[in-house]
């Protein structure tokens, strides 16, 4: 299998892993459940043969940081023909989802609690028909920038593991990131941005479900801009 880049993953770029203890609950179902879900199976990162993984045949995506894993969820159910990847270093969403997961009896998500690079560099090349990257964190000051997920180096990786045809969505509040990605896509050539009228980055994926942090960028005054890119 042709895998992605695998050089040492640099620089954390996300921000806590931790917040509340988890409840007795949440912490028992996590720990039942969650290294049977793990994308590289309880152990280390290691190549990923997504037919291994899933008991059926199905379009391969990917969501980073799903947060508390509401979006994830509803496109797994909504879905169940396709194949979905969650990837979030928060533990607490983390148990959410694995929580989510065991209650809803779901076969076709598979999770990894940490870094979405490593996941990026361990998929095999054109293996995913859809990546999302939904209100990745701002990093609104200047010295953090180098912290924001998409870069070109994960623009890249992302291109690489996307099949010809398939497509990157990325949702973000802020002006700033909007703009960021679209002049760091440019260095990626495998990545067309797919924009036929003025005004279409304001209008919502197909299916929308919405995510939890949207709502609250809504509830704060705050525009979406939803950007789609094709992989040549
Ligand atoms: C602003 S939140 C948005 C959460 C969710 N997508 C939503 O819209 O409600 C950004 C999420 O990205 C996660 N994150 C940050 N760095 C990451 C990385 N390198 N890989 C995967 N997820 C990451 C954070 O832990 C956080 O949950």
């Amino acid at each position: 299998m042709d895998q992605g880049p695998k050089e040492q993953i640099g620089k954390t770029l996300y921000g806590r892993r931790k917040g509340k203890p988890l409840r007795a609950h949440l912490a028992q179902t996590y720990q039942e459940h969650y290294a049977r879900l793990d994308i590289f199976g309880g152990m280390g990162p290691k190549p990923i043969d997504p037919v291994a993984l899933f008991d059926q045949a199905g379009d391969l995506v990917l969501e980073v940081g799903f947060g508390g894993g509401e979006h994830l969820l509803a496109r797994a159910l909504e879905d169940p023909n396709s194949n979905f990847l969650g990837v979030e270093p928060f533990e607490n969403g983390m148990a959410k989802m694995v929580r989510a997961v065991v209650a809803h009896n779901l076969t076709n998500i598979r999770l990894h609690e940490g870094d979405a690079r490593e996941v990026l560099a361990h998929l095999p090349k054109g293996s995913l028909a859809r990546a999302m990257v939904l209100y990745p964190d701002p990093w609104p000051k200047l010295r953090h920038h180098k912290r924001r997920f998409l870069q070109e180096d994960t623009l890249g990786a992302i291109a690489h593991c996307l099949r010809p045809g398939g497509l990157l969505q990325v949702a973000s509040d802020i002006p700033d990131y909007i703009s960021w990605v679209l002049r760091h896509q440019l260095h990626v050539p495998e990545l067309s941005w797919q924009v036929d009228h003025a005004g279409c980055w304001h209008e919502a994926f197909p299916g929308w479900p919405g995510t939890r942090y949207e709502a609250k960028a809504l509830r704060d005054g705050r525009k979406p801009c939803y950007l789609t890119f094709q992989r040549r």
